[in-house]
């Protein structure tokens, strides 16, 4: 035993037990708009805070303070206020910001509540359906994923694919395969109205709350249906998407053979997929480190819970996807960008 190395990790324990405390305060400031309104301000006292909150003083100084020990805002001391940095607010109050990150701790929230059900799926090697997780997690994946795609989908990663742009300025017919909430969806019926797009998802509460979104939004070529990647309606789509999903899907062989089947021969296939390297090895990192984590709880046993089971997990990499996206019918595959979150590849028949 290396007592120095003991030290080390039980000092690295102290800040992951913080972290993984203050991820269920984080979605309190969020839900109660403590955040929003503390940016709002140069700088308030606890009083200060709950008055304009409609929230109590003696819960938003515990709040207040554990917020300020773990840097997400400013303590001053002189003046016993508090206020958050232009940095912070960015991350934490502004919903605009492309890195706004309250919605990842929402997901948590279902994470956690499904210990007991994973321990049992551990043991009997059954999955847990999408649909069978709290609730938080559906909205936690839209309110997480939203601000990357609003930032990249259209501006970045879409202009990196050969010809697509164009096609969908002239008019286009796209399917977005495992479209969740449809952020996707409705943000690029908005970029380009001369085009129809079509979401799917398997998960009959998503579409619902898709459907909502766009008739919010107020996008008229946009429609939403509840259907399985490998059975999705349609024929002669131009563009296929599918966002962080296709790692999800118990057979995602059959969902790419299906996509290959209903793809125009000049279409292309956009898939967007956790960023990984094709060994663990080299997936011991920060990031990999979420994905796995959020792999064991929620996508592996979304991919284990549906037909053929293939398991590929949030951490495939480029290529075991390949593999998946050729034995579906695909002769051209390439990563056509990235972000340090995401793999952006283009498949084409
Ligand atoms: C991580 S979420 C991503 C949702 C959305 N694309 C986004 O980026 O916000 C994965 C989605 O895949 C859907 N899904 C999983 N398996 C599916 C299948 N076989 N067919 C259709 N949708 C599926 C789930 O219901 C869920 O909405």
């Amino acid at each position: 035993m290396n007592e120095e190395k003991l030290n080390e990790l039980l000092g690295k324990m102290v800040t992951e037990l913080g972290a993984a405390y203050i991820g269920a305060s984080v979605i309190l400031g969020d839900q109660l708009g403590l955040y929003k309104a503390l940016a709002a301000d140069d700088g308030l006292t606890s009083q200060q805070l709950a008055e304009r909150t409609g929230t109590t003083e003696r819960y938003i100084r515990e709040w207040l303070s554990a917020q300020a020990a773990s840097g997400y805002i400013d303590y001053e001391a002189a003046n016993q206020t508090f206020h958050m940095t232009p940095e912070q607010a960015m991350v934490f109050a502004n919903d605009d910001s492309p890195v706004i990150m309250t919605g990842g701790f929402y997901t948590l929230q279902s994470v956690y509540a499904d210990v007991p059900r994973m321990a049992e799926a551990f043991r009997t090697g059954k999955g847990l359906g999408w649909g069978e997780h709290c609730n938080c997690l559906f909205c936690g994946v839209a309110k997480f994923f939203g601000p990357g795609y609003r930032a990249n989908l259209v501006a970045s990663w879409l202009p990196t694919l050969d010809g697509v742009v164009p096609k969908l300025q002239t008019g286009g017919k796209v399917a977005d395969v495992g479209c969740g909430h449809g952020i996707s969806t409705v943000l690029m019926a908005q970029a380009f109205p001369n085009s129809q797009f079509f979401g799917f998802d398997y998960h009959p509460a998503s579409i619902e709350q898709a459907r909502a979104f766009a008739k919010e939004q107020n996008v008229a070529n946009v429609s939403f249906e509840v259907a399985a990647a490998k059975s999705y309606p349609g024929q002669n789509y131009d563009f296929v998407t599918c966002f962080d999903c296709l790692h999800d899907m118990g057979d995602p062989v059959g969902a790419a053979a299906h996509v290959r089947e209903t793809l125009n021969s000049d279409g292309a296939w956009m898939i967007v997929e956790p960023m990984a390297q094709d060994d663990l090895a080299n997936n011991l990192n920060p990031v990999g480190r979420i994905y796995y984590a959020a792999s064991t709880m929620i996508c592996l046993p979304t991919s284990l819970s549906q037909e053929v089971g293939l398991g590929l997990g949030a951490q495939a990499g480029e290529a075991k996807l390949r593999d998946v996206v050729t034995q579906g019918g695909f002769s051209r595959f390439r990563r056509a960008t990235e972000t340090p979150f995401n793999m952006i590849l283009e498949a084409r028949p």
